[in-house]
C-alpha cells in the first residue's frame, strides 16, 4: 500500500520506517529540512535500538523516502498518517495542538478525490471531531477526507518492537467510515502473525484510550512511590513489597518500580493535558487524581535533592556531586522532563559542582545545561565525588564494580535513585548505600 506519514519525530520516524518494514511504500513528511536530509541519508536523529538498521534496510528497498514537500504527499497516496508532536502548551497544562492543525491544514489544501487521514498523535478528546469539521471547510467539492484515530502505545527504547508487534490496535472511526478495512490491510501482517487484538471504537473513545493508558501508568508509578515513602518511614522495603503485590495478576509487577519517578516527552505532559481536558469537560475525578500523581512524582526528585543537601549539612556550595545518567530512562538519549537532568541542574544551580555521565544523552544535555561537567566514562564521573546519585538505570551503571568505584570517590555515599544496584555488593565494598523506600 502507499502511505504517507506526516511528522517525523520519535513516533513518526519510527512509524514510517516500520510501515516500510511491513512492505508498504512510504513517504515521510516533515517541515524540518535538516531532519528530512538526515533520514534520507540513513541517519536516525535520536537514539533508538534497531531503528537505524531498519531505516538502512528500507531505504535500500526504495520503498521509503522523506520529503519536506507536503504537496508531494497529497499526490503520493490517499492514506495519510498524522504523527506530529503535541507538546505541553507554553502557558498552562493543556496540549499545544498547533502542529496538528498546521499539518492538517497544509495537507488538506492539496487533497483531491477520496483520502483517509489516520491520526496517531496523542490528542485531547474531541480533536478528531474538530479536525473533521475543519477538513470539510478546507477541502473543495471534489474531495472527501475521512478521519480515523489509531493511537500509538510505543515505548522509547522498544519502539521498533512495539510498532511491529503491538499489544493491541485501537481504531476510532467516524459514523459510516470505511477506514477499518484500510487499517486492517495496513496491519495485515501483524494481525495475521501475532493475532493482535483489533478494537474498533468511535473517535472519542480511541482518543481517550491513549490518554487513559498513560494516566494509568503514571498513577501506578506514583502509587508505588507514595508507598515507598510509607516504607521508608516504617522500616519496610518497597522492592520486596512490589514483588509481593506483583504476583497478584490483577495488579502486576510492571510499572511498580519505585524511584525518581516518571519523565520523558509523554507521561508528564500527557497527564497534564488529560487532566486539563477533563476539567474543561466538567469531569472532577481525573484532575484531582492526576494532580496528586504529578505532585508525588515531582516530590521524588525533591527528596533526592534534599538527601544530597542534608549530607552536606544543608549547603552544597562547591561540593562535588556525581550524577549517573541524564536520559529520562535507559536506552534513550531523550532528556525531555528527565528526573536525572532535573536533579543535576537543581544541585548545580544551588552551587554544587556536578559531574554527569550518560552513555547516549550527554550531547543533548550539554546543549541545555553546559555548566555541568560531562565525563567520558562512569568512573571519570565518580572521581573525587562526595555523593553519587544513580539517576538512570543504564546497564553500564548496574554493572559498575563497586570496589573500583569506591577507590575513585572522596566519600563513598551513593543514592540509588532507581533501586537497581546489587545492594549487598555495594555495602560490602564499603559504600554508604541509600535506596528509595528501602531499609538501606
Ligand atoms: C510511555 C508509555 O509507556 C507508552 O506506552 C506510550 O506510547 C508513550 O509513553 C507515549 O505516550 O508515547 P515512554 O515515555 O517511552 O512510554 O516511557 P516509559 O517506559 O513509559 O517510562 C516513563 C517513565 O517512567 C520513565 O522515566 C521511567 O523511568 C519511569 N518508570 C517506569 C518508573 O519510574 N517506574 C517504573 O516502574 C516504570
Amino acid at each position: 500500500m502507499k502511505l504517507t506519514v506526516t511528522g517525523t519525530g520519535y513516533l513518526g520516524a519510527t512509524h514510517a520506517i516500520c510501515m516500510a518494514e511491513l512492505g508498504h511504500e512510504v513517504l515521510g513528511v516533515d517541515i524540518s529540512a535538516e531532519r528530512i536530509a538526515a533520514l534520507n541519508e540513513g541517519r536516525v536523529p535520536f537514539h533508538e535500538p534497531g531503528l537505524a538498521d531498519a531505516l538502512t534496510r528500507s531505504l535500500a528497498t526504495g520503498r521509503l523516502s522523506f520529503t519536506t514537500d507536503i504537496a508531494a504527499a497529497a499526490d503520493f497516496a490517499d492514506t495519510h498518517f498524522l504523527t506530529v508532536g503535541t507538546p505541553q502548551h507554553s502557558e498552562g497544562r493543556s496540549a499545544d495542538l498547533s502542529q496538528v492543525h498546521g499539518a492538517v491544514t497544509a495537507l488538506a489544501r492539496h487533497l483531491h478525490g477520496r483520502h483517509l487521514i489516520i491520526g496517531k498523535s496523542t490528542v485531547p478528546v474531541g480533536t478528531a471531531a474538530d479536525l473533521r469539521r475543519m477538513l470539510n471547510q478546507l477541502t473543495g467539492p471534489d474531495t472527501t477526507v475521512d478521519i480515523a484515530w489509531n493511537p500509538e502505545f510505543l515505548r522509547e527504547g522498544h519502539a521498533v518492537r512495539d510498532t511491529l508487534h503491538p499489544d493491541r490496535i485501537v481504531l476510532g472511526v467516524a459514523p459510516g467510515s470505511t477506514a477499518e478495512s484500510t487499517v486492517r490491510d495496513i496491519y495485515a501482517r501483524t494481525l495475521a502473525d501475532d493475532g493482535t487484538p483489533f478494537l474498533v471504537t468511535d473517535l472519542e473513545t480511541a482518543e481517550l484510550v491513549k490518554g487513559a493508558a498513560n494516566a494509568f501508568l503514571a498513577t501506578k508509578i506514583s502509587f508505588i512511590n507514595a508507598i515507598a515513602e510509607v516504607c521508608e518511614r516504617s522500616g519496610a522495603d518497597v522492592t520486596q513489597l512490589a514483588d509481593a503485590l506483583g504476583h497478584d495478576t490483577r495488579i502486576g509487577r510492571r510499572f511498580l518500580g519505585a524511584g525518581l519517578g516518571f519523565g520523558g516527552g509523554c507521561l508528564p505532559k500527557d497527564i497534564r493535558a488529560f487532566a486539563s481536558r477533563a476539567e474543561q469537560l466538567g469531569a472532577t475525578g481525573i484532575p484531582g487524581l492526576l494532580g496528586h500523581v504529578d505532585e508525588i512524582n515531582l516530590r521524588q526528585r525533591r527528596s533526592v535533592i534534599d538527601t544530597v543537601t542534608d549530607s552536606f549539612d544543608g549547603d552544597v556550595t562547591g561540593r562535588r556531586v556525581s550524577v549517573l545518567g541524564v536520559a529520562f530512562k535507559p536506552d534513550s538519549d531523550d532528556i525531555r522532563d528527565s528526573p536525572a537532568l532535573a536533579i543535576a541542574g537543581s544541585l548545580s544551580r544551588s552551587g554544587a559542582q556536578v559531574t554527569v555521565h550518560d552513555p547516549e544523552a550527554m550531547g543533548p544535555a550539554s546543549r541545555i545545561l553546559p555548566e555541568l561537567g560531562y565525563a567520558p566514562t562512569p568512573l571519570d564521573a565518580l572521581r573525587g565525588a562526595e555523593v553519587v546519585v544513580l539517576a538512570t538505570e543504564w546497564r553500564d551503571f548496574i554493572d559498575l564494580d563497586p570496589v573500583a568505584a569506591r577507590d575513585v570517590v572522596d566519600r563513598p555515599f551513593i543514592i540509588d535513585g532507581r533501586n537497581c544496584l546489587p545492594v549487598e555488593a555495594w555495602i560490602g565494598a564499603g559504600w554508604d548505600y541509600r535506596g528509595m523506600g528501602r531499609r538501606f
